[in-house]
């Protein structure tokens, strides 16, 4: 209950312009964001190299509403991939259709994307499209392959709650393009994803399985520790090599499991958002830990307290 109504507020235009402007929502998202600037994100990648770590860079943004807007958030992704060769860090891009104007055609999305994938050519930087609530996921996965006629350094985001994503995945497979598996982050109908978490963590393993079996350097991208533990076993009994597939995590999330992933030798990569529109994300990782409110409400009570001292 609590994560569907997180979620809806995610969505909330009034909402977010409150949050962007308030002190308090600015200092909770930092939890979760690397900072407003690109700058503030080249700090906090060179901290995780330098502990061993690689990142996915992700521009903050989705769902704009106008052409002009989207080849913006092209030309800033663009700017970015340069940023990110220039500075020699370990780290590639991770970015949502929305935000390259997915809601105004797909051809205005792919027009974007290729912009941004000649950009990453002379690098060879990878592109990782993320991939957003099921509405989308047709509409994406075309974009996807259609890129992929053409650039062998882009990959795509599947998600285990939607019964689809079996099907999704051998297509993916079958191309030799690389997948990263979450959970899903958003809030689905029964007709197109299981409800029950067991249901999603079952199905995250099966497809896991599926994944360290045939797939091209896949990505598991979970903070969930018996699933990370079943990986692992999976991958000792076949003797699949840790250097053909990483785990992924987010920035500020379960940061003791991402150290002892690397002190085991395994390769991880942490995402890592900046940028001022952070308000949907943060509100998408609240839904995910109710226990995250309490840090929100003492944040609060902190303020509270200390603007009446
Ligand atoms: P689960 O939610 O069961 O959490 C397992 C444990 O992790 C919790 O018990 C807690 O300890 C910790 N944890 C999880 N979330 C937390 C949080 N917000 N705050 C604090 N602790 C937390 N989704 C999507 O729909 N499209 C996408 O493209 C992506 N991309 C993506 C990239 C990467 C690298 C990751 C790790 C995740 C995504 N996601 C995503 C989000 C994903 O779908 C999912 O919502 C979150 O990863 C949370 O699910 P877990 O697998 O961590 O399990």
């Amino acid at each position: 209950m609590l994560r569907q109504t997180l979620i809806r507020l995610s969505q909330q235009e009034q909402l977010r312009e409150l949050a962007t402007r308030n002190v308090v929502a600015r200092s909770i998202a930092r939890r979760f964001v690397a900072g407003e600037t690109i700058d503030d994100a080249l700090g906090a990648i060179r901290e995780l190299n330098g502990r061993g770590m690689s990142a996915t860079l992700d521009n903050l943004g989705e769902n704009v509403s106008s052409e002009e807007e989207a080849r913006e958030a092209a030309e800033a992704y663009c700017r970015i991939i340069r940023s990110i060769n220039d500075n020699g860090v370990n780290c590639n891009a991770s970015l949502k259709l929305t935000q390259f104007g997915l809601d105004l055609g797909e051809a205005v999305a792919l027009d974007n994307m290729r912009r941004v994938m000649e950009a990453a050519a002379p690098h060879d930087t990878f592109v990782r499209i993320d991939m957003e609530s099921s509405d989308y996921v047709d509409r994406t996965l075309s974009v996807f392959f259609d890129l992929w006629s053409t650039h062998k350094n882009v990959g795509v985001v599947l998600q285990s709650c939607l019964y689809r994503t079996a099907e999704d995945l051998e297509r993916v497979i079958d191309a030799g393009a690389r997948v990263r598996l979450v959970k899903g982050a958003y809030l689905e109908p029964a007709s197109v994803a299981y409800q029950d978490k067991r249901d999603v963590d079952e199905n995250f393993m099966r497809l896991t399985r599926t994944l360290l079996d045939r797939a091209a350097y896949p990505a598991i991208g979970t903070h969930d520790c018996a699933l990370i533990d079943a990986a692992k076993e999976w991958t000792r009994e076949r003797g699949i090599e840790q250097s053909r597939f990483e785990f992924q995590m987010l920035y500020g999330i379960r940061r003791d499991v991402q150290a002892q992933l690397v002190a085991e030798g395994y390769n991880l990569r942490v995402y890592v958002p900046f940028g001022t529109h952070w308000y949907p994300y943060m509100m998408r990782r609240m839904a995910e830990r109710p226990a995250n409110i309490f840090f929100v409400l003492e944040n609060l009570a902190r303020e509270v307290r200390s603007a009446r001292s």
